[in-house]
């Protein structure tokens, strides 16, 4: 069976207060429609159509990446008026799950058991029971059987007592959809086109509506302004965080975690409050994060520690490493096993060695250091000279001395010695000593200036 994904993204998203339409407000570091877009992806679906309206040309330029159809609503006419949008696309055969741009935390099994119930029947959806269900379409049922959907406004008092909802996502044939959504009409109590007027529809053609529950509530929440943004982002992380937890993490406050992305972690990692970890990160056994802590796309391997404070942006960090507190790792760089990067530290594009150590105030950019060496407080790589960047090659075993410049290009040998202070702007040979300081003058018996008695 073909299955195909219809989003509808079209609303306005008022309630946001924002120049960003809705479906591009972030939700743990993604727009909300890309939760969706991943989430059909994983599907396997053979076309992901969204339906866009409002702020158009940004929502398709944000996802440009991505095998989406795109079909304009140019007017939000109603749920029912947005999928007839898509018929010009839809293929006749297979099946369609429609899911809603601004529902993004949705899982992928919640989804599949939809597929399976109304692959059975043609038609189906996914209800909710709440406590307090105002607003939502009401799931009448009669001997356990769904009769019709009944939008709040059109309710009676008494439909208005149902607690059972419809959470607007379905899964319907696409033949159906293509007999169906020409005969809707607007004639209701907000002169919307409805899409769940194709239930009546299916009622009338003899078919059963089949409908499941999600796994769990907060997949089927909406976003509709900030406040719904930030609680559904905590619920997500909460849930995030558990699952992380059974796996064997040890997080210190798990409502203190800020997940965006994936985590794929060994057991004992333990990560302390407030540490925010973005994009695709794995973390090996044992390994330990600090305190405020910023990890996007990195690598870190089994036993490393991450002391307070440290940022780190696709790094690659070997085992048993020590990193910060207050240490900046960026793009590109590369730690062997046993590295050392201490306070003030900022790594660029550069590779080190086994055992290799920077523990104070430095910048290696653009670096290849070897095993074994000790990089002084406060070196400098002078990677720049104002129109390009140039290399810096230290081999093995090298001791650069304190407050050391190294003007790139440049290449120091094996167990070569660079003595504090120096500004080195030639290659070093091996096991050399090199420096570069004026001459030491030693004034004896110097009186320093004294400040006037009053
Ligand atoms: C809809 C359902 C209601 C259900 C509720 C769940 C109908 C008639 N009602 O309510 O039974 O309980 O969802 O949240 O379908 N959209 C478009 N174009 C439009 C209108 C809406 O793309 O012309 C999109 C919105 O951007 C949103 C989704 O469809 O992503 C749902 O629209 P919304 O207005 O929130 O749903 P309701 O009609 O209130
Ligand atoms: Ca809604």
């Amino acid at each position: 069976m073909t299955i195909s994904v219809i989003i509808l993204a079209a609303g306005k998203g008022t309630r946001m207060r924002s120049a960003l339409p809705k479906v591009l407000q972030p939700l743990a570091g993604r727009p909300l429609l890309g939760h969706v877009v991943d989430t059909a992806k994983k599907l396997q679906a053979k076309q992901i159509i969204t339906i866009y309206g409002h702020g158009g040309d940004l929502v398709q330029q944000a996802f440009a990446a991505e095998p989406i159809q795109w079909v304009e609503q140019a007017q939000q006419l109603g749920t029912g008026h947005a999928v007839q949008m898509a018929l010009s696309v839809l293929p006749t055969e297979g099946i369609s799950l429609i899911l809603s741009g601004d529902v993004p935390c949705v899982t992928q099994d919640t989804l599949q058991r939809l597929i399976a119930a109304s692959q059975e029947t043609g038609i189906g959806l996914a209800t909710l029971t709440l406590e307090d269900a105002s607003g939502y379409g009401r799931i009448v049922r009669k001997a356990g059987q769904i009769q019709a959907i009944v939008e709040h406004k059109d309710a009676t008092a008494e439909q208005r007592q149902i607690q059972e909802v419809n959470t607007g996502l379905y899964c319907v044939s696409n033949a159906k959809l293509h007999q169906w959504l020409p005969r809707l009409s607007n004639d209701n109590a907000q002169a919307e086109y409805y899409l769940t007027d194709i239930f009546a529809m299916a009622l009338a053609d003899g078919m059963q509506i089949a409908s499941i529950q999600p796994n769990k509530a907060f997949e089927v929440e909406g976003v509709n302004d900030r406040v719904q943004l930030a609680a559904l982002e905590r619920q997500l992380q909460h849930d995030q965080a558990e699952q992380l937890m059974r796996q064997g993490v040890h997080l210190i406050d798990p409502t203190r975690f800020d997940l965006r992305g994936q985590l794929e972690a060994g057991q004992d990692v333990r990560i302390d409050i407030n540490v925010v970890i973005e994009g695709h990160c794995v973390f090996g056994d044992g390994v330990e994060i600090g305190p405020g802590c910023i990890i996007k796309n990195s690598h870190i391997a089994a036993g490393s520690k991450i002391q307070a404070y440290s940022i780190l942006d696709q790094a690659q960090v070997g085992v048993a490493a020590q990193i910060g507190p207050f240490a900046r790792l960026r793009p590109g760089t590369v730690l062997s096993d046993e590295v050392h990067i201490g306070n003030f530290v900022e790594v660029k594009n550069s590779k080190i060695g086994l055992a290799s150590k920077a523990n104070h105030f430095t910048y290696l950019g653009d670096t290849d250091i070897g095993a074994d060496c000790n990089i002084g407080a406060g070196t400098i790589t002078c990677n720049y000279d104002g129109a390009h960047k140039h290399r810096t090659v230290i081999d093995d075993q090298v001791f650069i001395g304190s407050n050391s410049s190294l003007v790139a290009p440049l290449h120091i040998g094996e167990g070569a010695t660079v003595g504090a202070g120096s500004v080195i702007t030639h290659d070093v040979e091996p096991h050399a000593l090199a420096f570069e300081r004026a001459k030491q003058l030693s004034k004896t018996n110097y009186q320093r200036p004294q400040k006037a008695k009053k």
